[in-house]
């Protein structure tokens, strides 16, 4: 029997939407250009492979914007994350930057709490994700001024009203968010109007994907992000990249 197809990854397209699409994406095109002028080699496009990343990604190599590209490697990433990892590197014949953990930590984080630790607490969770995600950032953002991120404001109540420029006081950084006001329609338009690639997880009722132990498929009518840290309630559910203060 074929899965069921998961029909927000496959808007219809429509003349509206493909008009909306082209629009929004030359505004974030203009941006990205903007804040390379702005910032050069002091810029660094945070990019986890989710749907607006991969978006950016092609936003940025269609217009041949060299974009410092990072993925913070946690060492738990799912295995579709690095099948897609490879194959973006092929279609657009870059490289991206991995940001592992510190080995040493995460040896010490594990032969203290175990292998699975974050699903006794959120201390531990956040503890985790510190080790695995907050520290190999923190590397990956010295010496810059700016960043990139594919954060939406509809993704969560925690990121209403954001600008596609802000200033990110945790980080001493301006931060820009190109897709800041573009809706998942118009992510998956973009995606299917330019033939991304994407990660197959979203195929599987994955719209927020992070590491495999963290993440997990959701259903009809939950929020986009109902699958992240699942067992938390909604309040603890960042991981601290994109912390306010
Ligand atoms: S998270 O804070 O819950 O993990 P989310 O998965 O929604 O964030 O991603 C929001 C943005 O944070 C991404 O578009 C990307 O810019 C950045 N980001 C998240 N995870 C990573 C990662 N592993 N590597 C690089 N950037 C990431
Ligand atoms: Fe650890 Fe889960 Fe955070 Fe990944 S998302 S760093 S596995 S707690």
């Amino acid at each position: 029997m074929n899965a069921p197809r998961n029909p927000a990854i496959h808007p219809k397209l429509t003349d509206a939407l493909r008009i909306a699409v082209t629009r929004k994406a030359a505004d974030a095109r203009a941006l990205l250009a903007q804040a390379l002028a702005e910032f050069g080699d002091r810029l660094a496009f945070a990019n986890s492979l989710g749907a607006e990343d991969v978006a950016i990604t092609h936003l940025a190599c269609s217009a041949h914007l060299p974009l410092e590209t990072f993925l913070l490697d946690t060492g738990r990433l799912p295995a579709e994350t690095y099948s897609l990892l490879a194959r973006l590197e092929a279609r657009y014949k870059t490289r991206f930057k991995l940001y592992f953990p510190d080995a040493g930590a995460v040896e010490a984080f594990v032969a203290a709490h175990g292998i699975d630790a974050f699903f006794e607490s959120v201390e531990l969770r956040r503890a985790c994700c510190r080790v695995r995600k907050l520290e190999p950032l923190k590397r990956a953002l010295t010496g810059k001024q700016a960043w990139i991120t594919g954060l939406r404001a509809a993704q969560s109540p925690t990121r209403d009203g954001l600008a596609t420029r802000e200033w990110d006081e945790a980080n001493g950084l301006v931060k820009f968010n190109p897709l800041a006001d573009w809706s998942e329609a118009e992510v998956w338009a973009y995606i299917r109007m330019n033939d991304v690639p994407y990660n197959t997880l979203h195929e599987r009722f994955y719209p927020s994907i992070g590491c495999a132990p963290c993440t997990r498929a959701i259903s009809l009518g939950e929020e986009l992000r109902a699958g992240r840290w699942w067992w938390e309630a909604p309040q603890s559910k960042e991981c601290g990249l994109h912390a306010k203060t």
